[in-house]
C-alpha cells in the first residue's frame, strides 16, 4: 500500500514538471553583453523610444539653430556641457554636467541620460539576459536628475516648493506620461515642453470681468509644475486687451496688460514675472471703455521677440486662451 501511495506521488510530481516545462517556455540565452558608443545601436532594439526622442528637443540640443545662433555656433564652450553631455551616471546626480567630445550632433541622448560608468544602462527593471543589461536604478526619474541641466533657472527648485512635491507628481509624469497611462508601457520620450502649444494652454487658466467701469483679468497657474513661463528666459506670456470687433468689422490693435518673464541678468530694469506654481495675477484696466471687451494670453519662444514697448502678438506668437467680457 505504501509503495504504492510513493509511486503515485512520485508520478505527480514528474507529471507536474512536465507540464511546467511544456508552459513555460525555456528562457532565450542571454545576449552577449554590448559596448555602446552611439545611441543609433540603440534603435536596433528599441526602435519606439528611439523614434519618440528623435523628435524631442533633447536630439535637437546641439543641431538646433537658435542654440547655435547664441553660442556663437559652440565657439561658447560652456555651452558644450548640456547640450552635447557625457553621462549623467558618469558625472553624478548633484553635479554639474559635463561636455562630451564625440558624436555631438545627437545632443541629449539616450546613452547621456542611461549608460551606468560600470556598463549597462539605468532603467527600471534588472537583466543580465538583454545585450544592454538594464539595472533598476530610481535616481532616472527623479525631479534632481532632470534638475543636472534643468534647474541653473531654478525649474526643480520651483517645483519642489510647489505641491506637486509633497504629491509625488513629479517631472517625468507630465513631461514623459506613462504611454496610454499604463505602467507596464513605460514613459514618452518626446518629452513635450514649451515648443508644443497644447501643453502650454494646459499651464493656465485666464478669467477676465467687469468690476464697475474697470476690466479685471485673472491668470492662474493652473498646470505647470513649477513657475510659469519656466526655464528657458526667452519665453515670455503675454496679456492683451482690445474692444470686441464685432459685425464684421476689422479689429483695433491690442493693448498690452501685462508680460510674464524672467529676464536675463544684462537686461537692467525689468522685473522676474514668472507665475509661480498654483498663484493667480490680478491685472486691471481703470476706462477700458463701454462696450463688449476681448482678453487673451500668447506665447512666445523665441529669443528674437519684439520688445515690450512694441509689442506685437501675432508676431512668433502663439494664442493660448481667449476670453470675451460684454457689458
Ligand atoms: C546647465 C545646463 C545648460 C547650459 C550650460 C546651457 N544650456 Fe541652453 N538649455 C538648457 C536647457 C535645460 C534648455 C531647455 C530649457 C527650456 O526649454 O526651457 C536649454 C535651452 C536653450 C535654448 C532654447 C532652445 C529652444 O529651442 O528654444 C537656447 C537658445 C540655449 N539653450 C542656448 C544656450 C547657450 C547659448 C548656452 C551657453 C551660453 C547654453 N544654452 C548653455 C541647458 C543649458
Ligand atoms: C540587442 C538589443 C538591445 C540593444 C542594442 C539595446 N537594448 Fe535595451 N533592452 C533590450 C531588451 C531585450 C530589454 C528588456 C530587458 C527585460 O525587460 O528583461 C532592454 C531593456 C532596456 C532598458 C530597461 C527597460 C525597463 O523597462 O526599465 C533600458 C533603459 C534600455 N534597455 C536602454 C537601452 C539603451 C539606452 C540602449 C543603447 C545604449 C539599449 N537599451 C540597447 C535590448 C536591447
Ligand atoms: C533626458 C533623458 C533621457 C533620454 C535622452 C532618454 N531617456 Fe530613456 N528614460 C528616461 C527616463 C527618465 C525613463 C523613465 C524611468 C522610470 O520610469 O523610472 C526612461 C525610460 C526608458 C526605458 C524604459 C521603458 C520605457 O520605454 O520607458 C527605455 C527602454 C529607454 N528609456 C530607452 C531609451 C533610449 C533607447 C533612448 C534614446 C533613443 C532614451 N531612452 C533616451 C530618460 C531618458
Ligand atoms: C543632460 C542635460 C539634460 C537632462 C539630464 C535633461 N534635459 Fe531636458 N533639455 C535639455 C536641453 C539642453 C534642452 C533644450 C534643447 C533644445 O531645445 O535645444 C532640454 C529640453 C527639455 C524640455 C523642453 C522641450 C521644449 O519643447 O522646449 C523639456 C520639457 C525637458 N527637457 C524635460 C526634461 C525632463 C523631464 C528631464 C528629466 C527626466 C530632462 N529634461 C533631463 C537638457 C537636459
Ligand atoms: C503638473 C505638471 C508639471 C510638472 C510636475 C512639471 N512640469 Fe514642466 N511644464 C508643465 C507645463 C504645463 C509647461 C508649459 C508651461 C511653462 O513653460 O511653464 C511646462 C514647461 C516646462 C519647461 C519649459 C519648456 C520650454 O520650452 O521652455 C521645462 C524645461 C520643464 N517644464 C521642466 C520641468 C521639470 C524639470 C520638472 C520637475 C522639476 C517639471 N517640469 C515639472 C507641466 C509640468
Amino acid at each position: 500500500m505504501r509503495a504504492l501511495r510513493v509511486a503515485l506521488g512520485l508520478l505527480v510530481v514528474a507529471l507536474g514538471a512536465y507540464l511546467l516545462l511544456v508552459v513555460f517556455e525555456a528562457p532565450a540565452p542571454a545576449e552577449p553583453a554590448r559596448e555602446f558608443t552611439s545611441s543609433r545601436q540603440c534603435m536596433e532594439c528599441h526602435a519606439d523610444v528611439f523614434a519618440e526622442w528623435e523628435s524631442s528637443a533633447h536630439a535637437n540640443a546641439w543641431v538646433n539653430p537658435d542654440v547655435r545662433a547664441l553660442s556663437n555656433d559652440f565657439a561658447n564652450t560652456d555651452c558644450i556641457d548640456c547640450h552635447a553631455p557625457r553621462p549623467i551616471f558618469e558625472s553624478g546626480i548633484g553635479k554639474r554636467v559635463l561636455p562630451r567630445a564625440s558624436r555631438r550632433a545627437e545632443g541629449v541622448d539616450c546613452i547621456a541620460c542611461h549608460l551606468l560608468p560600470d556598463g549597462g544602462v539605468a532603467g527600471t527593471v534588472d537583466s543580465q539576459r538583454a545585450a544592454c543589461r538594464p539595472v533598476a536604478r530610481r535616481e532616472l526619474a527623479s525631479p534632481d536628475y532632470c534638475g543636472v541641466c534643468h534647474n541653473q533657472h531654478k525649474t526643480v527648485d520651483q517645483w519642489r516648493e510647489s505641491r506637486y512635491a509633497d504629491q509625488g507628481v513629479s517631472c517625468v509624469d507630465c513631461h514623459m506620461p506613462l504611454r496610454d497611462g499604463d505602467p507596464n508601457n513605460g514613459r514618452d520620450h518626446t518629452c513635450r515642453g514649451g515648443h508644443d502649444v497644447e501643453l502650454v494652454k494646459t499651464a493656465v487658466d485666464l478669467r477676465a470681468r467687469r468690476e464697475g467701469g474697470a476690466l479685471v483679468v485673472e491668470v492662474e497657474n493652473v498646470g505647470a509644475g513649477h513657475s510659469f513661463p519656466t526655464d528657458e528666459r526667452s519665453r515670455a506670456s503675454d496679456v492683451f486687451w482690445r474692444p470686441l470687433a464685432e459685425g464684421g468689422a476689422d479689429p483695433e490693435p491690442w493693448r498690452h496688460l501685462y508680460r510674464f518673464r524672467s529676464p536675463y541678468r544684462h537686461e537692467v530694469g525689468l522685473e522676474d514675472t514668472w507665475l509661480p506654481a498654483h498663484e493667480t495675477w490680478t491685472g486691471r484696466v481703470e476706462d477700458p471703455g463701454e462696450g463688449p471687451l476681448e482678453v487673451a494670453i500668447f506665447y512666445k519662444l523665441s529669443p528674437y521677440w519684439t520688445t515690450p514697448e512694441a509689442p506685437d502678438p501675432d508676431a512668433e506668437a502663439q494664442r493660448l486662451h481667449t476670453v470675451e467680457v460684454r457689458p
